[in-house]
């Protein structure tokens, strides 16, 4: 099968299976990141707001320093944070994350939530994710239409590459579509088998736009953040291990394999180096018809990441 998506505007091939870097420790960063280029990832998944910018990119440097990779050869995301919403400021810190990274462009910069707060200034907090400098989060009124004007011209600008959204719905994104000069050309969403946006995925293919899903390991990643207890585990759940043993894989690649045979884009993240090795591998087998159905029957509906558990006026999903 196709290991990349091709891009509709731009043409360029985004790896389907990427490197996700919420989480990993600013200590191990660099490292890590040398290592999944080293294991084959082409793609990393970065973003302001998870503090590892100047890490990642070292690992990058070194793995270009050793002919490991070319900067051409790996697709970099990264993505505009809550806080700097306003358009100069968009453009300003979009400039300031390719410092960080020690690059010159971003192969594809989302819009991270459908969220604006309140600036807080980079050399007083950074990254200063949900919360002002008293502890508290201060939802403003910058309208998308304004961020996403920034983001054309970041666009224009060679800055990035190719621009998008994360943690859209449907109304937001038909909205958006309906003053882009420039169309999104990847929405990043959670998506697994408890929660399988199927509804958002057809809108995505009608628009033109690539999906990428994030948590496709579902709750395990929210555990370590005490921030899950409503349903078991995806990985010891009895449906995946089942399919799992019938193909000698384990469950998080059944659980990849699942998404990226719906043609959905994936971004594992794991600071170990035979999970991060096994989670590259779910282009070289195929799940049933039978299996995809039931792992798409688990849906539940349930989201993992939902802002409004922040703040009641942050009920992007409601
Ligand atoms: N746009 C957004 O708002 C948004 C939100 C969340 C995430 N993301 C992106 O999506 C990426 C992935 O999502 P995620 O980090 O939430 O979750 P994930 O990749 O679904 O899961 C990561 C968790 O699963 C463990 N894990 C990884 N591979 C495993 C395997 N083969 N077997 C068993 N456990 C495994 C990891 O632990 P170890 O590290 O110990 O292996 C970690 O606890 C993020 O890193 C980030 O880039 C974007």
């Amino acid at each position: 099968m196709a290991t990349t998506i091709t891009l509709k505007r731009t043409g360029d091939k985004m790896p389907l299976v990427g490197f996700g870097l919420w989480k990993v420790q600013r200590s191990e960063c660099a490292d890590i990141v040398y290592k999944a280029l080293k294991a084959g990832y082409r793609l990393l998944d970065g973003a302001g707001d998870y503090g590892n910018e100047i890490e990642a990119g070292e690992g990058l440097a070194r793995a270009i320093k050793e002919g490991i990779v070319k900067r051409e050869d790996v697709f970099i995301t990264s993505k505009l944070w809550n806080t700097f919403h306003e358009k100069q400021r968009a453009k300003d810190i979009a400039r300031h994350q390719l410092e960080l990274w020690g690059i010159d462009y971003f192969d594809l910069y989302l819009i991270h939530f459908p969220i604006s707060l309140e600036y807080v200034e980079p050399s007083a907090k950074y990254p200063p994710e949900w919360w002002g400098l008293d502890g508290a989060p201060h939802p403003t009124k910058v309208p998308i239409q304004e961020t996403w004007t920034a983001m054309e011209e970041l666009a224009d600008e060679g800055i990035a590459k190719n621009i998008g959204v994360s943690n859209f719905q449907g109304s937001i994104l038909i909205d958006l579509f309906r003053y882009a000069r420039i169309e999104p050309q990847v929405l990043q969403v959670e998506l697994h088998p408890y929660l399988t946006q199927e509804s958002l995925v057809a809108l995505s293919k009608t628009l033109g736009i690539a999906v990428t899903a994030y948590s496709s390991l579902g709750p395990q990643s929210w555990l370590e953040l005490g921030m899950h207890t409503k349903t078991p585990g995806l990985l010891t759940h009895e449906t995946v291990t089942s399919i799992a043993k019938t193909h000698s894989r384990s469950s998080a690649q059944i659980l990849l394999r699942w998404a990226v045979q719906q043609g959905l884009a994936v971004i594992p993240k794991s600071s170990n180096d035979d999970r991060l090795k096994q989670n590259l591998q779910v282009t070289d087998f195929s799940l049933s018809e039978e299996e995809t159905k039931a792992l798409s029957a688990l849906n539940v509906n349930y989201r993992l990441n939902d802002p409004q558990a922040i703040h009641p006026a942050l009920g992007i999903f409601a």
